[in-house]
């Protein structure tokens, strides 16, 4: 079988001599040009990613793996995208690093992929570009720290900077108690050990069958992460030589499996847009609507933070995903296609569960409403989305009177305030925070309780934005709102004092006057300025889509496939 790199390392003419001579200056001997399965191995690394920071590391035993089988491993950069650092937010660049990964593979002789991920935003970005190609392609996830330890107790990275921020704005902690925390809670190599949107992400790689059985949970610092990879590069190789594309692996029934394991793992909001745009990238039609048709009778399995108690090390110690999607039972679809050519039914049908607390059966599970409940109404007529297992049971039938926050900074100036007109029966509705109006989709959705509330004792009110949250984030919070405030959603005219109504039960989410005043107010409305007027803000603020279609771009959905037919010189 020709592989698609033999067009450039197999000619024996000028272009096949400038092709491997240049590539020989690395020590590569001549046979290693004979042929051979080509694998890219995509790598995230950065230092200014401190979860991918292992990376290389890694892409060294993905390398042993290749070699073994007899292919040909050759490694290369994408930008990488830290949550921690990155400003306005690392989501804005998501797309940007999709065409890089698309761009990358197409344009150089690569017959399969290997994709290195970790960081929240790196799964999907290389998922979308890769998809894109529709090459033979497996994701190795860098796996999750270690449990976070502070003073006998473990904490989660993200949850716990929640909770601990808190407690100093309540009193119950000082400033130098947060401070000690800071070195206690990401203690290893690794990204959040919490069911964030990391955790949850390599949890879809798994559910998609686009990743190794256990890829989900191995901590990064653990022998098996490494031997994975190791493994992973074996199977490339293989898959390669099978023509085992994505679109194989990647189909309708893959992403209901996912969208049902992100209800049962309690995992995050931030897998709901991350998922339409793959799923759009390689031709899967799949909605909004469909995150709460198929994942609204599964209930949450794992007691993982934020929903629950545990962290990422206790999850795989416990069995990890096999372990939950074997107890899903016919919530599966097992016969969909995997990397390792096996089915998901084949791959979990024996999974043992090591800590029934960690990992809970299907007739005592963590929460029995789990999925992602999709909101409609006139504040949200393309739709909103609530993570009810993280919501206060109490408040998912409220109406309240709205306090409005035009911006994040008018949000952060005012909240504190003293004087703020605000009791624990509003609702906060923050806007401008969506795709186009941040821009980049911040996670800034959990907006932090007026100090005041917090005081009295109140730990959750109902808040409404166009924003995302993170993943290791909680509370009564309706995230992604469409379209947007600076789309002109019905969210950009809510005023201060208005009535507004949620009934998670009915998936409603009104506002409370008439559809006249609507009217009036929205043809009075002004569209923010543009954030920029070049560069790649530019480019995304003129192309970037709604929450509900994956904030992608609109010149991004679909594929091209990897052929190009015109050489370099
Ligand atoms: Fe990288 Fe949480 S900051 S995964």
């Amino acid at each position: 079988m020709k592989h698609r790199s033999s067009a450039w390392f197999g000619p024996k003419d000028r272009d096949g001599f400038i092709h491997r001579s240049w590539m020989k200056n690395q020590g590569l001997p001549d046979d290693l040009f004979d042929g051979r399965p080509v694998i890219g191995i995509c790598n995230t690394w950065s230092e200014l990613t401190p979860c991918n920071a292992h990376f290389r590391d890694l892409a060294e035993h993905v390398k042993r793996g290749v070699y073994e089988a007899g292919g040909f491993p050759l490694e290369f950069p994408v930008m990488s995208m830290g949550e921690t650092l990155m400003r306005p937010t690392a989501m804005l660049f998501r797309n940007l690093v999709s065409m890089d990964v698309e761009e990358s593979i197409r344009a150089n002789p690569i017959d399969g992929v290997v994709l290195l991920a970790g960081c929240d935003k790196t799964t999907p970005a290389l998922l979308m570009g890769a998809a894109s190609c529709d090459l033979p392609a497996l994701m190795v996830s860098g796996g999750p720290m270690l449990n976070g330890k502070f003073r006998g107790q473990d904490i989660g990275s993200g949850t716990d900077v929640w909770k601990l921020s808190e407690d100093v704005r309540r009193g119950v902690i000082d400033e130098c108690d947060f401070l000690e925390a800071e070195g206690c809670m990401n203690r290893s190599a690794g990204h959040c050990m919490t069911m964030g949107t990391a955790s949850t992400m390599a949890s879809v790689v798994e559910a998609l069958g686009i990743g190794l059985p256990t890829n989900a949970a191995i901590p990064a610092v653990d022998a098996r992460r490494y031997t994975l990879a190791h493994l992973a590069g074996r199977r490339v190789v293989e898959m390669v030589k099978e023509d085992l594309r994505m679109s194989r692996i990647l189909t309708c029934d893959a992403f209901k499996n996912a969208i049902r394991v992100v209800a049962a793992i309690g995992g995050s909001t931030s897998a709901v847009i991350h998922l339409l745009a793959i799923a759009a990238r390689i031709g899967v039609c799949l909605n909004l609507d469909d995150w709460d048709r198929l994942g609204r009778d599964v209930p949450c399995l794992v007691n993982l933070m934020p929903a629950g108690k545990y962290l990422m090390e206790d999850f795989y110690y416990a069995g990890g995903l096999p372990a939950v999607i074997s107890e899903l039972g016919d919530l599966i679809e097992r016969d969909a296609l995997t990397v390792n050519g096996k089915t998901i039914g084949e791959n979990t049908a024996d999974a043992p569960c090591h800590n029934r607390d960690v990992i809970r059966p299907l007739s005592d599970p963590v929460r029995t409403d789990a999925g992602v409940a999709v909101l409609r109404g006139n504040l949200c007529p393309s739709g909103a989305i609530i993570k009810p297992s993280a919501a206060t049971p109490e408040l998912m039938t409220h109406r309240g009177r709205a306090v409005v926050f035009e911006t994040i900074e008018d949000f952060r100036t005012r909240i504190d305030d003293p004087n703020l007109d605000v009791d624990e029966s509003c609702v906060l509705v923050l806007k401008n925070c969506g795709p186009r109006g941040y821009p980049g989709m911040p996670e800034v959705g959990n907006m932090p309780l007026p100090t005041k509330l917090l005081r009295k004792g109140i730990t959750d009110m109902v808040r409404i934005s166009d924003a995302r949250m993170s993943g290791t984030a909680y509370g009564t919070v309706v995230l992604h709102v469409a379209p947007e405030a600076a789309a002109g959603g019905a969210l950009a005219i809510v005023q201060d004092g208005d009535m507004i109504d949620l009934d998670v039960a009915l998936r409603k989410l009104n506002l409370d006057v008439p559809e006249s005043e609507i009217k009036r107010r929205l043809e009075a409305w002004k569209p923010p300025e543009a954030p920029s007027e070049r560069g790649y803000s530019k480019l995304y603020y003129d192309h970037v889509m709604q929450a509900d279609r994956g904030a992608d771009f609109d010149f991004l959905v679909g594929g091209s496939g990897a052929a190009v037919p015109r050489e370099s010189h």
